[in-house]
């Protein structure tokens, strides 16, 4: 990698992943290491810049981490946020202390605009600020840069050492000039350039996976989904023919939605792609189960059975590819080993798969390995890859088989599938589209009296779902305008046969889940 790097250790902060994402925003690469990794590895790194983020602890328990001196010594500038500030200040002879009166949420502070790091920011502006201790004494050499009304010390500095403190957290929106100061940082502080482009990482990428997979042939196992159909197009740029997709449509997608895929790509891209159309086998597995925990399981294992049954044909004598993503490998635990080994650990949404122990491959080759989410999204706007997949929403592993509520029959597929894409449309439609995050219809296992012209009617119940979050780990339900309800549930009644009642889920996460299943 020859970019310049900033290192973000990682003290536990609930925000890290987005102190990373928004260093990358700034056009600097960058990575999440943990806070104990040895200081001869980050030197080795060449960062030109290390970011010490929060954490939930108070510097002053022996229990909480810590880090050596050392690492102010070795030349590269740091930044330290919120636990990261008081840790500075702790770890370099200052004080750290409980506050009389914590201060959480937005706070204005007053700041010198002197410091490099608040350049071509205001005086006053309103920063997130969540924190019980706070600095109480700077170490020698430092100087305070920032206080709010509550805190003293909101930022301190030591600048002939390059060395920079914020008691708030730059990376999060509710800070107003956050990505500005942390810019500032980069640029003003590290001498970064900004030399984390996506047109260089998709030329970088190319030519490193042709010198990786030489002559061999890749395999990858397609889902429809961002993270996949993007490493399909890195790899195809790369290899061409060499690559074969496999994608198991197991009749649980939404309508369309597997013929939108092999004409994605079979059409724009070169490349060998195999689809392998299963629903009835499926179904079959599936017929009268009504548990979810056992359905995800049977709708997960006849998955996979059928995707290797289908790789052991293709041939293992090549790489294997998998669209993993920087986040999922940070979640897994696997850290920085980029996934160039022959990990056999295969990429799910909750839960990772093994592979069969007869299945070998020469290695597995994981080209987003180390991209968040938007970049991808980026890369696979410039690869060409259609809007619609480059910015699908997320879509479970067991498809439409957790929004069929209780057994799931081929004509409940088939009334969810019509429903969703009514729902779909009008969304579309009604131009709300970029404010919801998920939204989608329901098929409960319920049916209710209704009257259609002068007949009485004992139909399905449709029930539909949007949310809105940051992060999937709550969310919130969205407020649809009445009228575009209203339409929605006009047309669900009248448009989709065995449709006769339509309700709108106001649950939130917690304690909902989004799915229904
Ligand atoms: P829940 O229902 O857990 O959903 O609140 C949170 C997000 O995860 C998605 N989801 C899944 N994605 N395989 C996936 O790839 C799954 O089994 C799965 N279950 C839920 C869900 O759509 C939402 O975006």
């Amino acid at each position: 990698m020859s970019n310049q790097l900033c290192i973000v250790l990682d003290f536990g902060g609930q925000y890290n992943q987005l102190i990373a994402r928004r260093v990358r925003e700034c056009g600097v690469y960058c990575e999440i290491k943990r806070f104990d990794t040895p200081i001869s590895e980050i030197k080795a790194m060449k960062p030109t810049a290390i970011i010490f983020t929060g954490g939930p602890n108070s510097v002053y328990d022996p229990a909480s981490p810590h880090i050596s001196k050392e690492i102010f010594e070795i030349g590269v500038p740091i930044l330290g946020i919120c636990y990261g500030c008081q840790l500075m200040a702790y770890t370099l002879g200052g004080k750290v202390e409980s506050c009389e009166k914590s201060e959480y949420g937005k706070i204005e502070i007053d700041q010198n605009t002197d410091s490099l790091i608040f350049r071509d920011v205001p005086e006053k502006s309103i920063v997130w600020m969540s924190h019980t201790d706070f600095v109480s004494q700077l170490p020698e050499g430092f100087s305070v840069t920032a206080k709010s009304q509550d805190c003293p010390c909101a930022a301190f500095e030591a600048p002939e050492r390059k060395l920079y403190a914020v008691q708030f957290h730059p990376e999060v929106t509710h800070s107003e000039f956050g990505k500005q100061i942390l810019h500032n940082f980069l640029y003003n502080v590290c001498g970064c350039t900004g030399d984390w482009v996506m047109n260089d990482f998709i030329e970088n990428t190319v030519k490193k996976l042709r010198e990786q997979i030489g002559d061999k042939k890749v395999i990858l196992g397609l889902s429809g989904g961002v993270d996949s159909s993007v490493a399909a197009g890195l790899l195809s740029r790369a290899v061409g023919k060499q690559l074969t997709c496999v994608f198991v449509d197991q009749g649980l997608m939404r309508k369309d939605e597997g013929d939108f895929v092999e004409e994605t790509f079979t059409k724009l891209f070169d490349m060998n792609f195999v689809r392998v159309n299963c629903k009835d086998k499926f179904l079959a597995a599936l017929k009268g189960v009504t548990d979810p925990e056992q359905k995800r399981k049977i709708i997960g294992t006849e998955f996979y059975n059928v995707f290797w049954d289908k790789i052991r044909e293709q041939g293992t004598d090549g790489f294997f590819a998998q669209g993993t993503i920087y986040p999922d490998r940070i979640e897994s635990g696997r850290g920085n080993q980029a996934g160039h080994g022959s990990t056999a650990v295969i990429k799910t949404h909750h839960n990772m798969v093994k592979m069969p122990d007869d299945i070998k491959f020469a290695g597995t080759i994981e080209p987003l390995g180390d991209l968040f989410k938007d970049e991808v999204r980026a890369v696979g706007e410039k690869l060409g890859i259609p809007h619609d997949l480059v910015w699908r929403q997320p879509f479970p592993g067991p498809g439409l088989g957790v929004r069929i509520i209780g057994e799931i029959t081929e004509e409940k597929i088939k009334i969810l599938q019509e429903a969703d894409a009514v729902f779909r449309d009008e969304i579309r439609k009604s131009g709300i589209e970029e404010q919801l995050k998920q939204f989608f219809a329901v098929l409960p296992d319920v049916r209710t009296v209704g009257v259609m012209g002068d007949h009485r009617t004992y139909d399905h119940l449709i029930a539909i779902r949007a949310v809105t979050t940051d992060d999937f780990m709550t969310a919130d339900w969205a407020r649809i305008p009445y009228d575009v309800l209203a339409k929605v549930s006009n047309r669900l009644c009248n448009e989709v046969e065995h449709v006769n009642r339509v309700v709108y889920d106001i649950t939130s996460k917690p304690p909902g889940t989004v799915e229904w299943e």
